[in-house]
């Protein structure tokens, strides 16, 4: 008998290469379920700590020792969370973030700890939703995050290499995750980002949707699904009445960061943010 999916309200924006959009989307899509859905937190576990910047916490960031003592002492996670002034919670990235990956390798249960220490305590703790943004490379601390999420939103960028770093995170973390679940870990969504405006043939956005529509449709977001047929459309009269593929490359999304804000909070008129909210009922229904 197949397990029932894991609903534990925890997600993982995940890939295996840096400048994907796991950052973006995972913020934005934290401030969406907290608008539509529960409360929310966003944690960010990338020793690089890019998404604690972008919402200002950089001093945070630099701040040591304490995910240290939640992760091997007693400290509750809740006492890392940041409220901000968008609703969610965040619980900054650290500069420790590496020793704490080095020191997990040599612990009991080396996977689980992320789940045991934070996810599952935050959990209990009240929040609804935990999005994780996790490490663009291979890691104790990846592995932990995907362990405890068990629901993944991968983005993939146009351009050369980012669909073998998607089949790369496919192939090596995340199918063997579902199997060894037998099914109860679940792909939510594989969005495409940062497309920019021509879906033109042989140009790069193009590949990337027909390589996207042709081998993972079924986890596809509707923002980003076009048919054969529709192609055929689009290349005989243009796009008529199809509606662009999202997520698409906008000032909105990069200039929100440099202003510390999700974009819902710097923009709310930006065309992009119906795609976050697409994805956060996709949370709020399957995670
Ligand atoms: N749809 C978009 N439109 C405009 N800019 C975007 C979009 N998506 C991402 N960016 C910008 O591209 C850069 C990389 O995005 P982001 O930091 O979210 O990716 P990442 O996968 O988290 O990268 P890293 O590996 O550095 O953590 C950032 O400067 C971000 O502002
Ligand atoms: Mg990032």
């Amino acid at each position: 008998m197949k397990p029932q999916t894991t609903k534990n309200g925890v997600v993982a924006v995940c890939i295996l290469k840096g400048g994907m959009g796991k950052s973006t989307i995972a913020i934005n899509l934290a401030h969406r379920l907290q608008e539509k859905h529960g409360d929310t937190v966003y944690v960010d576990v990338d020793k690089n700590g890019h998404g604690t910047e972008f919402l200002g916490f950089g001093d945070a960031y630099n701040q040591n020792g304490h995910i240290e003592e939640v992760i091997f002492r007693d400290l509750h996670p809740k006492e890392l969370v940041i409220d901000t002034e968008w609703g969610f919670g965040v619980v900054p990235s650290s500069t420790e973030m590496s020793t704490i990956n080095d020191r997990m390798k040599n612990q009991m249960n080396a996977d689980v700890i992320l789940k045991n220490e934070v996810v599952d305590p935050l959990r209990n703790d009240g929040y609804d939703y935990v999005v994780l943004d996790t490490p663009g490379d291979p890691s104790k601390v990846a592995d932990n995050a995907l362990v405890a999420a068990q629901s993944f939103i991968v983005p993939v960028i146009p351009g050369q290499g980012s669909i073998s770093g998607l089949e790369r995170i496919m192939e090596t973390q995340l199918l063997p995750i579902i199997e060894a679940t037998d099914g109860a870990a679940d792909i939510l969504a594989i969005t495409p980002n940062m497309l920019s405006e021509s879906i033109r043939p042989n140009k790069p956005d193009r590949r990337l949707l027909e390589d996207l529509n042709r081998n993972w449709a079924d986890y596809l977001p509707p923002y980003a699904r076009i048919t054969d047929e529709q192609w055929e459309k689009i290349d005989q009269n243009g796009r008529g009445d199809i509606p662009l593929p999202g997520i698409r490359e906008r000032d909105a999304l990069s200039d929100s960061f440099s202003n510390n804000m999700p974009v819902g909070a710097y923009n709310g008129s930006c065309d992009q943010l119906e795609h976050f909210d697409t994805l956060a009922d996709i949370v709020a229904e399957r995670a």
